[in-house]
């Protein structure tokens, strides 16, 4: 980086938590970095500092407007000792086009990149090794300017903190039993859908607590125009497969271009599995399952990796996915994809860093 990054040790170390109750988000390492930017000076004065509370200005853009993006990605530490984090580059590409949406200015990847592989170094007796964990990274921008004029702000703050997590469902890789959202939708196509933004996130909280109130864990979002085509599962990409081939919802502008989804589809291709992305109805999804066609389907996301669905729920008709048992290639696609993250399998696609 161009910039000197400062580096303010912490003087309180933390007592790190059992990997065992590791959970997701709940524990938070010694350290963070923060960039900040202004008009006049762009991104500048990165630093490592010990992790805290950050002071905002209750007019702070952030809060009002919701002018704010974020990202999430891994560290893994290897059986030997090396410390691997699974396409970093991706994240931060994705950043910029969350921050282009938004209005934020452009971030300099190199720099990014550079910050957070020196706060993993900092931070790197929290990286957990026990089967199933990592370290969870979330890079963010939030506007810091204190205005309530709605304009783009002229302050931001990036910020990096990370915590161990577990993994992401405590039942572990179970079919999960999803409802099919036909009132509340999370994205339009013109919208910010595409875009890793808080507003996404806060939108889907309700269809979500009534999911949760009827016994499901999550909802499959249907098209925010028709309620008729499948977009995602509640935060991850969804794939279905059927008679022997894979499909998954093709990228139209209001779903995330998951960096999970992308090397789910490039390992099928991999395995000469057919697989393609085009707009698949709730409807026809329902008439290849009466046909006995749909054979697996999963969500995909950098938090669960795979997340087979067991059961949905459309309308009040239930139907039931591989028995409500994980498939064979569910199971196959997280054995490779967690093999590949954690160092144990070869990384054919030079995925790792
Ligand atoms: C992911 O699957 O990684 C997500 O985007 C969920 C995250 C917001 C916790």
């Amino acid at each position: 980086m161009t910039q000197a990054l400062d580096i303010q040790h912490t003087l309180t170390k933390k007592i790190k938590p059992d990997e065992d109750k590791l959970g997701f988000g709940i524990h938070f390492t010694d350290h963070m970095f923060i960039l900040d930017y202004t008009a006049d000076k762009g991104w500048h004065q990165p630093r490592i500092i010990p992790y805290q509370p950050i002071v905002l200005d209750p007019a702070a853009k952030v809060f009002h407007y919701g002018q704010t993006v974020f990202e999430g990605l891994k560290a893994y530490k290897t059986e030997d000792g090396r410390i691997l984090l699974f396409r970093p580059e991706q994240n931060l590409q994705r950043l910029n086009r969350s921050n282009e949406r938004l209005s934020i200015p452009y971030l300099d990847e190199e720099l990014a990149l550079d910050a957070l592989k020196q706060l993993i170094v900092v931070d790197q007796d929290w990286i957990p090794s026990k089967a199933g964990t990592s370290l969870y990274i979330r890079p963010f921008i939030i506007a810091t300017e204190a205005l309530l004029g709605v304009a783009p702000s002229t302050r931001y703050q990036f910020m990096i903190i990370m915590s161990p997590v577990g993994p992401y469902y405590s039942e572990g890789v179970n079919p999960v039993k999803i409802f099919v959202e036909s009132q509340y939708v999370r994205a339009v196509n013109g919208g910010v859908g595409e875009a890793k933004t808080a507003g996404n996130y806060a939108a889907g909280l309700k269809a979500q607590e009534g999911a949760t109130d009827k016994g499901y864990s999550q909802v499959l979002w249907l098209d925010g125009v028709h309620r008729k085509y499948i977009e995602e599962v509640g935060s991850m990409n969804v794939f279905f497969k059927i008679n022997g081939t894979v499909h998954t919802p093709a990228l139209n502008g209001s779903i995330l271009d998951g960096i999970t989804r992308k090397s789910i589809i490039q390992l099928l291709k991999h395995w000469n599995i057919p697989v393609v992305e085009r707009t698949i109805s709730i409807e026809e999804l329902y008439e290849h399952h009466a046909k006995g066609e749909l054979e697996e389907a999963f969500g995909t996301g950098t938090a669960a990796v795979i997340s087979p669905i067991g059961e949905l729920n459309w309308q009040d008709q239930k139907i039931s996915l591989n028995g409500g048992q994980t498939g064979e290639l569910s199971t196959k696609l997280y054995q490779t994809l967690t093999g590949i993250q954690n160092g144990i399998l070869p990384d054919p696609f030079n995925w790792m860093v």
